[in-house]
């Protein structure tokens, strides 16, 4: 499937690295909630959902872990290093976080505030939606 990775202009100097996220500027959205996950124990893999409208970016600010991506075509694993890459999370796509470093911290800007009548959380019942 196909992946949408935003490249953020890094504003380095001689005091080190600057990386600015603005909404409807490199975030194609407005930004009304964003979280994060650190402390992620080994072995852990954690979203198993998709949303209905919730339009999200993953920015792994330090360490690493892998996003797996299926949109009910086709699946995707990508590998979030970098604080200057973000991964767009849109509508209709599974996703599930894994192999954290014990380091990871990973960041997530969202279009909305936290709704649970937004998420899929049941496999089965995603692809019967993506697949009609
Ligand atoms: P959960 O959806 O299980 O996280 P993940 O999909 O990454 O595995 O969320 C963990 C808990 O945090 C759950 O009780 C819901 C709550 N939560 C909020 O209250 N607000 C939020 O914005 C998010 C993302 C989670």
């Amino acid at each position: 499937m196909k992946i949408s990775l935003y490249e953020f202009q890094k504003l380095g100097d001689s005091r080190g690295s600057l990386v600015v996220l603005e909404q409807e500027k490199n975030i194609p959205f407005e930004i009304k909630r964003v979280y994060y996950m650190f402390e992620t124990k080994k072995d852990i893999r954690r979203g198993y959902h998709a949303h209905k409208k919730l339009n999200q970016i993953a920015v792994v600010l330090k360490g690493e872990c892998k996003i797996h991506l299926d949109d009910g075509k086709s699946t995707s694993e990508v590998v979030m290093n970098d604080p200057t890459k973000g991964l767009l999370l849109e509508p209709l796509v599974w996703h599930e976080m894994f192999e954290y470093s014990s380091d990871c911290i990973l960041m997530i800007l969202a279009d909305d505030v936290y709704d649970e009548n937004d998420y899929i959380r049941n496999k089965d019942e995603f692809y019967e939606i993506v697949n009609k």
